[in-house]
């Protein structure tokens, strides 16, 4: 059969989201591809903090945490995508991962400004949140949705701290934050118009350990 009329399988589709996750997860430390849409800039800010000084470090933590927040992010939608049922919800999930793909690129700029890099355990992060992503999924449609709008709505609650937390004077890592919490908020309310079912309380409970696990580690490895 021709390459090009050939069918995609769920192992063409798994091997492609392994690549992509590899490339995802070491990304920053081998260098990085051009992001989808320009990184967003504050218009008339400084470059933000000099390399070196305290505020720097501390905008690098925070921005790696957030780097490896979307190395997750990605592969909870390729986890998710792989076992959805719905052509049209996978095709959402992989929409909303293109988008997580801008916002880790990003976050990969704005650590090199800094003098910094991303976390070492970000293979870890995507391995795991791969699983975490097709475990939810498979509960079927509804449920995989419900993980969507409670994970974005968690990270649309840690952005507003890290966007509290950040040195005043780095008005780039802001007008990123800024815009991921945009794309965040609409990713969550595009899962809830799509019939996103309620999560039980226990899972969201460990949703906020997990989370709280990645971003005590990455601020500082
Ligand atoms: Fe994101
Ligand atoms: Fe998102």
């Amino acid at each position: 059969m021709h390459p090009d009329i050939r069918h995609i399988t769920p192992l063409d589709r798994l091997l492609s989201i392994i690549d992509h996750g590899l490339k995802a997860s070491t990304r920053g430390t081998t260098g990085a591809s051009p992001a989808g849409r320009a990184m967003p800039t504050a218009d008339g800010a400084g470059p933000g903090p000099a390399v070196g000084t305290p505020a720097s470090r501390h905008s690098a933590g925070l921005m790696r945490v957030n780097h490896a927040g979307e190395v997750a992010a990605q592969a909870l939608y390729h986890g998710q995508a792989l076992v959805a049922r719905d052509p049209e919800v996978r095709a959402f999930m992989l929409a909303a991962a293109r988008e997580e793909d801008d916002h880790l690129k990003w976050c990969a700029e704005r650590l090199r400004a800094l003098g910094s890099r991303p976390s070492v355990l970000d293979p870890v992060w995507y391995a795991g949140s791969l699983a975490l992503g097709a475990l939810a999924g498979l509960g079927g449609d509804a449920v995989s949705l419900g993980f969507i709008t409670e994970t974005e709505r968690q990270v649309e609650g840690h952005l507003d701290e890290h966007l509290a937390r950040l040195p005043a004077e780095d008005a780039p890592s802001r007008a990123v934050l800024e815009q991921m919490r945009s794309d965040e908020i609409a990713h969550g309310a595009n899962a809830r118009s799509r019939g996103a079912a309620a999560l039980p309380a226990p899972i969201r409970w460990l949703m906020r350990l997990t989370a709280k696990l990645m971003t005590a580690s990455a601020y500082w490895i």
